[in-house]
């Protein structure tokens, strides 16, 4: 049974909604916060059997069961992508087979089934066609999308919920960090992990942002931009920020924590190595000591919601350090490729660009 939906939102039919070209809203203070859109997609599948269909309806609320798995034992996964307004008006998405096998690798841990490559990208299209007049302006912004997979069955014990559903939400966004596209200033948490060994760090489970909760609402009420985790068992490497991976750059070199079992596998971060190494730098995947982090050259953040983001100072142990800012930093030079093959600017020679056709909508 579908869950019940109770609309907040004031609705065109779906007809209507499609014919409106965009909404108006104010494009130029867009950040990262949740603008609810016209429709969602939901697909819902039992225990030992394969999701099949799925619909877009009205975004609204859903009716979970308080005994539900995923309120009681947060058997949940999250994605992030983005679809672009390119300036000729084309519709694209960014690498969508990546999240689409992360949370397949994810379902896998958390002993849930999931949607199959296609059902994830065909799902992630409908939505975006559903809601593309919220898609903003070329320039100024995405359409975030959201895919939940969700064990929404009930049990009291612990074990695998006896249904799941997989929701897909959008909303139109900008930069994630108030400092906008300004250097941020991370704080180098020695207090708590955000992973351990052998738990679900690497994958893009719902519990893994929880946890970050106090650490980042600490670090941000010091006036931190993130927080940086180390490692759970010395405390001595770094290995990422509450919703991105960290890169160090030294003497040209590039260096960033692999991923071995707590750090999450990102689709930024694995287009960014790429670009890297296709620009002549050598990329060095591997533990990263909190030293080396205060003696780079440079650092960065990577993130789909956050994209690549500059590091301007970590603070560690009432240690404050400060990266230089110029025009020569390798950031600015990963980031423009990245943005140039997304806009369409550079040829996408590495099938990453997938377009979403229009006519179809
Ligand atoms: C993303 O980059 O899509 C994320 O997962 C960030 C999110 C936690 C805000």
């Amino acid at each position: 049974m579908a869950p019940a939906i109770s609309s907040s939102t004031t609705l065109h039919s779906r007809e209507e909604a499609k014919e409106m070209e965009q909404v108006e809203i104010d494009w130029e203070n867009l950040g990262f916060g949740l603008t609810p859109t016209d429709y969602m997609y939901i697909m819902k599948c039992n225990k030992g059997d394969e999701f099949s269909e799925g619909h877009i309806v009205p975004y609204g609320n859903i009716e979970l069961s308080p005994a539900s798995v995923v309120l009681n034992y947060g058997q949940g996964l999250f994605e992030g992508l983005k679809a672009y307004r390119r300036e000729d008006g084309k519709l694209i998405l960014f690498r969508p087979d990546q999240n689409a096998s992360r949370l397949q690798i994810g379902a896998e841990r958390m002993c849930m089934p999931s949607p199959s490559v296609n059902q994830f990208i065909d799902a992630v299209k409908e939505t975006v066609l559903a809601n593309k007049r919220w898609i903003p302006p070329s320039g100024k912004g995405s359409l975030y999308i959201r895919p939940l997979l969700i064990g929404t069955g009930s049990s009291l014990g612990i074990s695998p919920a006896p249904e799941y559903t997989f929701i897909i939400y959008a909303s139109p966004v900008n930069k994630y960090f108030k400092e906008g596209s300004a250097p941020l200033s991370l704080y180098v948490e020695d207090e708590f992990d955000r992973a351990s060994r052998g738990g679900v760090g690497c994958v893009k489970s719902i519990t893994n942002y929880g946890q970050a909760l106090r650490p980042l609402t600490r670090a941000k009420s010091r006036g931190f931009s993130d927080v940086l985790f180390l490692d759970s068992v010395t405390g001595k490497y770094i290995e990422e920020a509450s919703a991105a991976n960290v890169f160090v750059v030294k003497d040209k070199k590039i260096c960033t924590a692999p991923t071995k079992g707590t750090i999450l596998p990102g689709v930024t971060r694995s287009s960014i190595i790429e670009i890297a190494r296709d620009h002549g730098y050598e990329v060095e995947e591997r533990m990263v000591e909190i030293q080396e982090l205060l003696s780079a050259d440079e650092a960065f953040c990577t993130g789909t919601a956050v994209v690549v983001a500059p590091i301007g100072s970590v603070t560690y142990q009432g240690k404050r350090v400060e990266y230089e800012a110029g025009d020569n930093l390798v950031y600015k030079k990963l980031l423009s490729t990245y943005t140039g093959i997304q806009k369409g600017e550079i040829e996408d020679k590495k099938g990453w660009i997938v377009e979403i056709n229009q006519s179809s909508s």
